[in-house]
Formats: structure tokens, C-alpha cells, sequence
């Protein structure tokens, strides 16, 4: 339930109490004390809702707090000093003299701030991270012996951090590309890291050739264009050069990669792993994130529009839904290969560039991930977390996958441009559980191991190597024979079958963006021979794809289907599969459009409805300041004060509109041109809309195409996702309501509508691209 509506395009705004404190003092106290209820406030919300944990508490010994009116500014050796401003310089009260090398508190503050920046990450540099909690619902002490996954008693503290893999870190959030989902589990036996994506496959088969594919997608080398996109010519240059990546360009050309909300998309482990139980015995797993909230994207216009409007749109979401209580939820699954069918599969289940399909290796939800505390500082804790798939506890393990087998290496080196040697023993990357070896020294190093040896064997037999019943990591003694040779197995050759089992279970409207998506890419390759030999590549998938593409794009159309088609498809690779299990609006952002004059039943009773469901509503008005409803009298009334004025924000932001009556209040609307865009652009991305009153007939000039159809009585009328009441009276709105297809009630039937994310068949019957947007 949301404790505290928090709009998502701005910054956590403080309390009514502090933000009224802060605007109408000046005196610093005042500030402060204002600043005070905020930190209190927040943190309060924070323990209420028990969101503490060991790592918690373990960061916490490290933290300081701003707002401790206690302390006063010190040097970084300690000493209190006078001024945060003036140079100490040579100089009298009428003349400015040189600053003087001597003054070391000068020095400091400048070199301080000279030396902020560390490397970005070299992919995956644009992200946001949270707190959370795994728990888990089902033991699966029948494949494996970790404690994270058989002991159902546990809570396991853990840090996520999502991701863009192309674009720089200041880079937009919304732009197409893979979502990195990375897991840090702080368990009793050491941290474990799921460094996973939001789609199951990837580009390569082999680590070897991770640099040129990230080459090949991040900006040119000449002159680093474009920032954070696939749209170019040395993307679409190595997805045709490199046949392997067939399957995931497929992937990364659906809507996956330009997701709704991070808190709204699926989370894979993409690699092969294992698990050993406590006979010895050695299965095959790969892991898989599905949040509670069902699986969403935006249309392309709506991401390509955020991308400029609010960049940091999808670090804005996640940050408000936690600090409103609204903690976002994954089930944890795993899908399971015993050692002996390894080899029963069509494909090898140790290539990155396939799925294990459902049907085939069923997923076994037995977990929960709750992420339900912001950081405190985004630099400390979401910048310098660093994680690395080499990362695993006991009952967990490797496979030869060669890309895991790459990966392994690489994580814990590129640390060392980023953070240095010592990186594991900064507070976000360190263990809960003790930690004892004798590694020693580097830059930075913190702790400080007292005694007189740090070698093994010593003299006094301390730090041995622990025993099995001790808890140590057991490798599994696998048989390896073979030659030595850079050569992968047969199975590894075929790279067609799955990029076309993928699109073949796509959904029409899936089938359709991803057609669009192809488009607009290739569009942007601006040579023949790129674009040309892709529409080629199609061909081998699917003939009416390449056709469709090629038409968009130029060059030659494909004439026939170069490979023969098999024509399957498979469970879980639509997103469409993943719908919440009952509907919901929860953490919805639901505008809703008025003027002075506009009716307050209607006005008061959606917003009470759609907050009662979990639901954010906001007011948008022509201007931001008090609004006052028909036959409210502006001398005396209250009025209502508006979220935003019509410029300050687009339907973009939000994920429905509603509009209600009042005649005063849809004449002024009728007027503004950008009030009708706000319902056309709705309209166009496909979202619901909701109008009740005199509104109706506003939303229906907005968007009266062929086919829809407006409500013109009491009765409730929703056609394509617009849902219209040309009468309402005060019982029209409730608090309890009860979302289903074809209600008749106006706030089952539109806020039913909200639930569904979009409505497709606007799309799909041609409705959406007749309204000009
Ligand atoms: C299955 C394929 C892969 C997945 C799912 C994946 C996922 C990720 C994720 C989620 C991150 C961001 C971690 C964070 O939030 O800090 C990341 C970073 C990174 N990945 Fe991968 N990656 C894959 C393949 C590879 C390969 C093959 C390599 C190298 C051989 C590689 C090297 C890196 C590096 C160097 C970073 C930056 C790490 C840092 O600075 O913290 N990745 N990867």
C-alpha cells in the first residue's frame, strides 16, 4: 500500500511540514530544523517498515548524517574550520591580493574535488541500485546444499543494481537497449552475485568476443556517435558479421529492451550454472527474476520522447516506489539439468545464445526478492558496488559455459581500474560474514590484521584452510578429457532455430514493434551493405519480417525464406505470459487533466478510488496553483493546487489520463492546444483514458476516430481502452473497487482498463496511428 504519493518526475520531495518550513524561513536553523523532519521522516518510514537488515546495520557503522546539527566542518585530518569560502590570501579591506599556497584547507577543498571521478564502468555505466531482501518459500536442498536456497527460515540481506549496458553514465534511461539486473546476495557463507540481464541470451558464445561486440554497439570510434543506441552502422555491421547473435538482436529488437519500469521487467542469469546437493550429486541451472507487477514496456515513441523529457526517468520510478512503501517484488525461479541429460537437447546447454525452453525444463519459482531501501548515498553504496559471477557459495558452481568461464575473469579485473585491489573490502562489496586470509596490503587497503605471520603453513598453525564440515567451498571433482584446441562443440554452430522459435511466440502487437524496431535501427544505418545483407538475415527467420523490413529500410526485397522453418513456438518467451496474477493499478501514475469550473464529484471520487487501488493520482491544471471546482467560489474556497501545469509534464509520464466534466472547466481545456495533445498522445501510446461529464465529448473531438465509440448516457462505454460516462453521479464512484473486462460500472471499467498497461488492439485495428501525436 503507498504510504506517501511522491511524484515520480521530481526528486523524494520532503513532508508538508518541511517543505512549508523550508519555503516560508530563511533563518538557518529553521532550514535546518525543516531538513531535520525530513531525514527523521524518511527514516521513520524506513524502520516502520522493517526494512533493516544485516547489511543494514553493517553499513551503518560507516555512515554519518548530514543533518546532525551536532557536528561542525573539519578538514579530512579533523580540524574544525573557519570559513567554507575565502582563500587565505595576502590582502587588505581595499585591495585583493594573491592567494597564498600555504592555506592547506584551500588546497584540500579544490584537490578533493579535482580527484571525485573514478572510471565509469566500461559497459552497464548508467544504473540504479536498492536494499532489499531474499526469502525463501521452497528448500531446494534436493539439488543443492546453499543455505541461501534450502534454508527457509533465512532472510538474506541483498543489493541490486539495475542497468543500460551501451550509454555513458549520464547517459537516458529509457533508450533501447538490454536492462542489466545484478544481484548481490550478502549470505551467511560469503556473497553470492547473480550478474544477470533482463533478457535470457546474449550476443556471444565465447568471452573472447565480448570487446567487439561492445565496440561494435557503443559510439563510433571516430567520433563517438551516437551515445547510448543500437542505431547504427556498426551495431547491425557485427550482428550480420557475427551470425551468433542472431537469436538475442531478435531479443533485443522486441520490447524487452525498453521496459515500462525496472520494477517491471524479468531478470536472467542468462548463464549456465550448478548446483551440487548434499550427495554429491551435480545439476544444471539457470536463474530467473519475475516481478510481481507482470512484465511491461513502452510503445518506442514514448521512450525516444521520455529519453529527452526525464532521463532519469526509470531511476526516478524505482527511487519513489520505495521511498512510498511501495517495495517492488520478484518471484526467484531456477530451471534444472541433472549432470547425465546434459547432452538430450537439441541445443547445448551450455551456449549463452539459447533458452532453455519452459516446455522443456519447467521453471521452479522458490523465492522472493523485495527491494524495499533506497541508499543512502548513491556513490558509496550504488556506484562502488561491484559485482562478479565468480562470486559463489557452497552447493553453487560453475559450468564450462565459455562465456561464464570469461566472465569469471574479467569482473574481478576490471575492478581494479574502477576501485582498485582492496575493492571487496569497501562497506556496499563486503561480506556479512567474517573474512580472514592473507591477502594483504594495496592501495587503500582498511583493515588491519594484527599478529605476526601472514603466511601458511606458519609455526603457530593459524588461518588453516576450513574443512567440508567447516563450511569450505568443495570444488566438484569433474572429469575433463580432450584436447587442447580453440574449438567449441557442433552444437554450438546453429544459430537460427531459436531466433525464429522466439518470434514465431511473440504476440501480434510483439511481432508488430519488433518489426518497427528492426525499421527504425536500420534506418539509421546509413550504408546499403549494412542494412541490405540484414534484411537478408531476416530472410532466414522469417520471409513477411524481412519483407516488412526491407520495405521500411530500402534495399532489395527478400524473395524467399533462405532457411526451411520449423514453425514451433514456446511457453514464457512472450512477456505477455507474465501478467500479474490478479489485475492491479498499484504504483499506477494516473493524471488527471482540470480547469477552474471542473466537477468536483467526479474530480474527488476518481482520486479516492484510484488511491484507495494503490494508484497515483496527480492533478494537471493550466497552471499550478490553486484550481477551484464549479459553484466553488475563488474569494472563499479552498481550491485545489495542481501537481503541475500542463507544460511542466507530458503524458508521457504517466500511465493513464482521465478527464472529468465540468463545462467550465472542458471549455478552457477545449482551448489549449497542449490539453488536447495530452489526451491525443495518450491515445497514441496506447494507454487508457478515462472521461466522464462534459469530458466526453472533449476526449472524443480529441481522438474520434473510425471505430471508437463514446458514451453519450449514464451508461458506461469503453471502446479500444477509452472509457466514457456521459452521466455521473456521486455513487458512480466507490472506493472498493473490483477491476474486470466488460464491468459495467465506470470505476471497475476504467480502472480494469488502467490495470491492462496497454490496449494493444488500438494498435492493432489501426486506431492509434490515425490520431496525430
Ligand atoms: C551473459 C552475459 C552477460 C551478462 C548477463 C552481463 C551482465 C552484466 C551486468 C548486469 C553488469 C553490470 C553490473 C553492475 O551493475 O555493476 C555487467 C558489467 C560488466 N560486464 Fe557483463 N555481462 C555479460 C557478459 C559479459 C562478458 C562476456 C564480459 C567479459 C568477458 C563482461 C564484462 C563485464 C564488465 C567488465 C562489466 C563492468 C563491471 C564493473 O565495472 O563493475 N560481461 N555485466
Amino acid at each position: 500500500m503507498l504510504m506517501n504519493k511522491q511524484p515520480y518526475n521530481s526528486p523524494a520531495r520532503p513532508s508538508i511540514a518541511a517543505s512549508q518550513a523550508l519555503r516560508s524561513n530563511s533563518s538557518a536553523k529553521q532550514i535546518r530544523m525543516a531538513s531535520n523532519i525530513l531525514a527523521s521522516a524518511t527514516e521513520k518510514v524506513k524502520q516502520m517498515a522493517g526494512a533493516s537488515n544485516q547489511k543494514v546495520a553493517d553499513l551503518s557503522a560507516v555512515t554519518k548524517d548530514v543533518h546532525d546539527e551536532s557536528w561542525r566542518a573539519t578538514t579530512d585530518f579533523g580540524v574544525k574550520i573557519n570559513t567554507h569560502d575565502d582563500w587565505l590570501r595576502a590582502t587588505s579591506e581595499d585591495k585583493i591580493g594573491p592567494g597564498l599556497l600555504e592555506d592547506s584547507i584551500g588546497r584540500e577543498k579544490i584537490h578533493r574535488f579535482d580527484h571525485e571521478r573514478i572510471p565509469e564502468r566500461v559497459v552497464h555505466a548508467r544504473g540504479s541500485g536498492a536494499h532489499g531482501k531474499f526469502t525463501l518459500f521452497e528448500s531446494a536442498a534436493d539439488v543443492t546444499t546453499a543455505g541461501v536456497l534450502t534454508d527457509t527460515s533465512r532472510e538474506t540481506p541483498i543489493f541490486v543494481r539495475f542497468s543500460t549496458v551501451l550509454g555513458s553514465r549520464g547517459s537516458a534511461d529509457t533508450v533501447r537497449d538490454v536492462r542489466g539486473f545484478a544481484v548481490k546476495f550478502y549470505t551467511d557463507e560469503g556473497n553470492w552475485d547473480i550478474v544477470g540481464n533482463n533478457i535470457p541470451v546474449f550476443f556471444i558464445q565465447d568471452a573472447m568476443k565480448f570487446p567487439d561486440v561492445i565496440h561494435a554497439g557503443k559510439p563510433e570510434p571516430h567520433n563517438e556517435i551516437p551515445q547510448a543506441q543500437s542505431a547504427h552502422n556498426n551495431f547491425w555491421d557485427f550482428q550480420y558479421m557475427h551470425p551468433e547473435a542472431t537469436h538475442m538482436f531478435m531479443w533485443a529488437m522486441s520490447d524487452r529492451t525498453i521496459p515500462r519500469s525496472y520494477r517491471m521487467m524479468q531478470g536472467f542469469g542468462v548463464n549456465t550454472f550448478t548446483l551440487t546437493n548434499a550427495k554429491g550429486e551435480r545439476n544444471f541451472v539457470k536463474f530467473v527474476w519475475t516481478p510481481e507487477l507482470g512484465v511491461h514496456s513502452f510503445v518506442w515513441d514514448e521512450a525516444l520522447k521520455i529519453a529527452g523529457q526525464d532521463p532519469d526517468f526509470h531511476r526516478k520510478d524505482l527511487w519513489t516506489a520505495i521511498e512510498a512503501g511501495a517495495y517492488p517484488k520478484w518471484k526467484f525461479g531456477i530451471q534444472v539439468i541433472p549432470e547425465g541429460k546434459e547432452h538430450d537437447f537439441d541445443f547445448d546447454i551450455l551456449d549463452a545464445t539459447k533458452v532453455w525452453p519452459e516446455d522443456l525444463v519447467p521453471v521452479r519459482y522458490i523465492g522472493q526478492l523485495e527491494l524495499n531501501r533506497n541508499p543512502d548515498e548513491f556513490f558509496t553504496q550504488t556506484e562502488q558496488v561491484a559485482f562478479a559471477t565468480g562470486h559463489v557459495v557452497p552447493g553453487i558452481g560453475f559450468s564450462d559455459d565459455p562465456l561464464l568461464q570469461g566472465r569469471n575473469f574479467s569482473y574481478q579485473d576490471t575492478q581494479l581500474s574502477r576501485l582498485g585491489i582492496n575493492w571487496e573490502e569497501l562497506p556496499i562489496n563486503k561480506p556479512v560474514c567474517p573474512v580472514m586470509n592473507f591477502n594483504r596490503d594495496g592501495a587503500m587497503r582498511h583493515t588491519i590484521t594484527k599478529g605476526t605471520v601472514n603466511y601458511f603453513p606458519n609455526r603457530f598453525q593459524v588461518g588453516p584452510a576450513a574443512t567440508k564440515d567447516e563450511g569450505a567451498y568443495m570444488d566438484y571433482a569433474q572429469k575433463v578429457a580432450g584436447m587442447k584446441a580453440r574449438l567449441k562443440s557442433t552444437k554450438f554452430k546453429e544459430h537460427k532455430n531459436q531466433a525464429e522459435l522466439f518470434y514465431n511466440s511473440l504476440s501480434a502487437p510483439e511481432k508488430s514493434h519488433l518489426t518497427a524496431a528492426l525499421g527504425f535501427e536500420l534506418d539509421h544505418c546509413d550504408d546499403p551493405v549494412v542494412y541490405e545483407r540484414m534484411t537478408s538475415r531476416l530472410s532466414e527467420i522469417d520471409l513477411g519480417l524481412a519483407q516488412s523490413v526491407a520495405e521500411l529500410v530500402g534495399g532489395e526485397q527478400p524473395k524467399e525464406q533462405t532457411r526451411p522453418k520449423h514453425n514451433k513456438t514456446a511457453k514464457g518467451l512472450s512477456q505477455t505470459e507474465f501478467a500479474p496474477e490478479k489485475p492491479t493499478i498499484a504504483t499506477r501514475m494516473v493524471a488527471i487533466i482540470i480547469a477552474d469550473g471542473y466537477d468536483p464529484v467526479a474530480y474527488n471520487g476518481i482520486k479516492a478510488a484510484l488511491s484507495a487501488a494503490g494508484a497515483l493520482p496527480f492533478t494537471i491544471s493550466p497552471r499550478r496553483n490553486k484550481i477551484f471546482a464549479a459553484g466553488e467560489d475563488p474569494k472563499t474556497g479552498k481550491g485545489v493546487v495542481a501537481d503541475h501545469h500542463l507544460e511542466g509534464m507530458r503524458s508521457t509520464m504517466f500511465d493513464s489520463v482521465f478527464v472529468p466534466g465540468g463545462a467550465q472547466s472542458i471549455e478552457t481545456l477545449r482551448k489549449s492546444g497542449r490539453a488536447v495533445h495530452w489526451v491525443r498522445e495518450a491515445f497514441g501510446h496506447l494507454k487508457a483514458i478515462g472521461a466522464t461529464g462534459e469530458a466526453v465529448q472533449f476526449v472524443r473531438d480529441a481522438c474520434d476516430v473510425s471505430g471508437m465509440q463514446f458514451s453519450t448516457s449514464a451508461d458506461v462505454v469503453d471502446s479500444y481502452g477509452v472509457v466514457t460516462a456521459a452521466q455521473v453521479q456521486p455513487q458512480s464512484f466507490k472506493e472498493v473497487v473490483s477491476m474486470a473486462k466488460g464491468a459495467k460500472d465506470f470505476v471497475d471499467a476504467y480502472t480494469f482498463a488502467i490495470s491492462q498497461h496497454k490496449n494493444f488492439d488500438r494498435e492493432l485495428d489501426g486506431l492509434s496511428v490515425m490520431v496525430a501525436y
